[in-house]
């Protein structure tokens, strides 16, 4: 039998931390970063703006954001050896192995900016990693496809930079399409930040050993991809796909979803903190609107999705159980229309998550009242016993 011991009075629950970063309000619906509405940045920021604020704490002044936007530029390429690392893979690799395969893969390159307790460094990774995160993303799809890689333009902003790399090529002029690229900013705002999820708990827990920020970044890349987190994009399509491959009837989906069939789930639907509706959802359901109209393709898909958020709504079951849709839910249908396969949706994540990563890892280190400490348990094996010879088991 096993004996449980009782908890030691010194036991804390070092899971929850202090943060001055981002307020999550689960039950009234609030999402504020460094204090400012998500409605109000989405709106009126610019995902580089937004990681100056999110990193710096303060939203930055013309200079400052200049000076930001310039040292971003000059670190946009990676090392010609680190291009080579993609010729590794096979070209079927799902991209996020292959993030935070490269992401890790900076520790090696720049060797010069590890240290976490050299505050130059630390801007210096910071800024490295703000710059060449599109890149290594946009490598990661072109590897995928087939395609030559293209350089960075940087004439243009981190945003239009990404595109032009993934979807461009060396043989044309690559057109920028004013909407989309202020509809990724948009989206990349939104998934900018949000507290100690997984993948930023992660990330500092990681970090929380000393390790060096791009190995921590890593971690945290990879604790993204699984489909409860950052993952559920992609599983949100496969459920739309899914319901549509096996006649379109949302009705019975959602049956066999209460059910518990097979472990069906309503991807994209629940949160842990949110048990109201995810601010987030309700500004990305708006622009997939507008951007599935323009672009057109999905339409069947955001039909179903909408159908499927009508009926949990009014159905007890997710009711009774605060299930409502969560960033991830509208998000690939837009992705898709922009023209990213499935499988890029929560690189895109990643690279909307990056700076919010960076401001909690620095935080720990400006402050280690906030480091996440080593977890306790609650033991429930074994109490002690007498090592038993082989002849006697
Ligand atoms: C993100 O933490 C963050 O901030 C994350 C994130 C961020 O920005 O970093 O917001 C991003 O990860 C959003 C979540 C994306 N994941 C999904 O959409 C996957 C589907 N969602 C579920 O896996 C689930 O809702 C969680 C994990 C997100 C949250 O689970 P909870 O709130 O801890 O709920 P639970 O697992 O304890 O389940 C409570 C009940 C259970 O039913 P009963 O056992 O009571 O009968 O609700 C059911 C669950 O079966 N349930 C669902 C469901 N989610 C929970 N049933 C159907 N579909 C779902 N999606």
């Amino acid at each position: 039998s096993t004996g449980y011991t009782t908890l030691d009075p010194g036991f804390v629950n070092t899971a929850s931390t202090k943060s001055a970063i981002t307020y999550i309000d689960g039950a009234n619906g609030i999402l504020r970063y460094r204090g400012y509405p998500i409605e109000q940045l989405a709106q009126k920021s610019t995902f580089i703006e937004v990681s100056y604020l999110l990193i710096y704490g303060e939203l930055p002044t013309a200079a400052q954001l200049e000076d930001f936007t310039n040292r971003i530029r000059r670190h946009t390429m990676l090392h010609e050896d680190l291009k080579r690392f993609f010729d590794g893979f096979p070209r079927n690799a799902h991209p996020m192995p292959v993030l935070s395969s490269a992401v890790n893969a900076l520790s090696a390159y720049y060797q010069d900016s590890l240290d976490p307790d050299d505050a130059d460094q630390v801007e210096l990774s910071t800024i490295r990693l703000l710059a060449k995160l599109p890149t290594i993303a946009a490598y990661a799809y072109k590897k995928s496809v087939g395609q030559p890689f293209l350089y960075p333009d940087n004439s243009l902003n981190l945003v239009e930079n990404f595109l032009r790399m993934t979807f461009g090529f060396p043989a044309e002029p690559y057109e920028l399409d004013p909407e989309i690229v202020k509809a990724l900013d948009m989206l990349l705002i939104l998934h900018a930040d949000h507290e100690q999820n997984c993948s930023t708990s992660t990330v500092r827990l990681v970090g929380s050993s000393d390790a060096n920020l791009f190995t921590s970044i890593s971690g945290g890349i990879n604790a993204l991809w699984g489909p409860l987190h950052g993952g559920a994009n992609q599983a949100v399509l496969e459920m739309l796909d899914r319901i549509v491959a096996e006649g379109g009837d949302s009705a019975d989906f959602l049956r066999r979803v209460k059910n518990k069939e097979d472990g069906v789930k309503l991807m994209g639907f629940g949160h842990r903190v949110y048990k109201n509706y995810d601010p987030r959802a309700a500004i990305v359901k708006d622009t997939a609107h507008t951007i599935l109209e323009k672009l057109g393709g999905g339409d069947q898909l955001l039909d179903i999705a909408m159908g499927l958020e009508e009926a949990a709504l009014a159905d007890d079951y997710f009711v009774e159980r605060k299930l409502y849709p969560n960033v991830d839910f509208y998000t690939g249908l837009i992705y898709r229309a922009m023209g990213f396969p499935t499988r890029m949706f929560t690189v895109l994540f990643a690279m909307g998550r990056l700076p919010g990563w960076i401001a909690h890892w620095r935080e720990m280190h400006e402050d280690p009242t906030t480091k996440i400490g080593r977890p306790r348990q609650i033991y429930t094996g074994y109490t002690e016993r007498d090592y038993n010879d082989i002849e006697r088991r």
